[in-house]
């Protein structure tokens, strides 16, 4: 695998398409509960989509985990301190990061994402914020462990993981990506990682299922990427977003839910939806106190300090990965 840099992050095949992605909507389609993986809902359009769902006025996490890092800069000042080599799992955000790296003066950033353009456009929008401040952009799959530059080696470490993005992942996966943070950054790094907070029902699926519609669109623009991409012929509107609370696993969940039986076909093979079947195109895990304290611990991770926006819906977290020690 490789890229300009020597690691292809997408396998293509000849006629150019995504073999993960096809592999995915084929495997997922033909499950008994049909599903498909949240992280194919991010093509170009979808990742616009995204952007303009964090400007609704339904949509909070994105509002509340910034008043935290406005309000909080002090805070964040004593706990982490100054000269960190903060680490941004994911592209950062041209608001979130800079009040991060304003309140801590820290002695470089590593941004890691998979995706090389959004990586170097935001490099280069935090180099010019941030004049003095070395930016070692990594092209990686934060997923896996990932090998930080040789420049940042000594300092001290900061990871970043904001958004409430592990809220994504199933415990399993979540896990994973804790303890391979954990290896990425080494013992003694701090982790600062956002977690949406468990709330009133109707205000979480009001932030899933918003009046204009722009998270149904979001939604439904899986089913065109499919059609576009893996030469399917789905009914897109046949197809209707739902969000749905799970409460046993304290979760909203996005399904695309057929509103009639339907017979469709992609990349040649043929599939069936009965009338309230649904495809499951995302979770997003939400948490309090004690459950976010156990998802950390599983992942390697010792909570240190949690603040809250004024209306107590989000929480930023300041971990650490303490060296191993025996325990009962
Ligand atoms: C990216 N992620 C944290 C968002 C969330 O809230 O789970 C994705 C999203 N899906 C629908 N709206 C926003």
């Amino acid at each position: 695998m490789s890229t300009e840099k020597g690691l292809k992050l997408v396998d293509r095949d000849e006629s150019g398409v995504d073999t993960a992605f096809r592999a995915d909507v084929l495997a997922g389609l033909a499950q008994e509960q049909k599903a498909v993986p949240a992280r194919w809902l991010y093509d170009d359009a979808g990742s616009q989509l995204f952007e303009d769902i964090t400007q609704l006025p339904e949509y909070y996490p994105t509002r509340a985990e910034t008043q935290i890092l406005r309000d909080q800069g002090e805070s964040f000042a004593d706990m982490i301190g100054e000269g960190r080599a903060v680490a941004e799992f994911g592209s950062g955000s041209s608001v979130k990061t800079p009040l991060l790296l304003s309140a801590i003066a820290p002695a470089a950033y590593v941004p890691l994402d998979i995706s090389g353009d959004f990586l170097r456009a935001a490099a280069a929008d935090l180099a010019e914020k941030f004049p003095g401040l070395p930016v070692y952009p990594v092209e990686a799959d934060f997923m896996r462990q990932v090998a930080l530059p040789s420049d940042v080696t000594d300092m001290p470490k900061l990871g970043f993981f904001p958004g409430s993005t592990i809220g994504n992942m199933i415990a399993r996966t979540a896990v994973d990506l804790l303890r391979n943070m954990r290896e990425t950054l080494g013992i003694g790094a701090q982790l600062l990682i956002g977690m949406d907070l468990i709330k009133d029902e109707r205000q979480l699926i009001a932030a899933y299922d918003d009046d204009a519609g722009v998270t149904a669109q979001f939604n439904t623009n899986l089913v065109r990427r499919i059609n576009r991409e893996l030469d399917g012929d789905m009914p897109v509107d046949a197809l209707v977003h739902e969000a749905r609370w799970n409460d046993d696993n304290a979760r909203v969940e996005m399904h695309l839910v057929a509103t009639k039986d339907m017979r469709f076909t992609v990349d040649g093979r043929a599939f069936a939806m009965t009338k309230g079947e649904s495809i499951h195109t995302e979770n997003s895990h939400k948490f309090n106190r004690r459950t976010s304290n156990m998802l950390l611990l599983a992942g390697g991770w010792e909570p240190q300090a949690r603040w809250l926006d004024k209306e107590e819906r989000f929480s930023l977290i300041l971990a650490e990965a303490r060296p191993p020690r025996s325990a009962p």
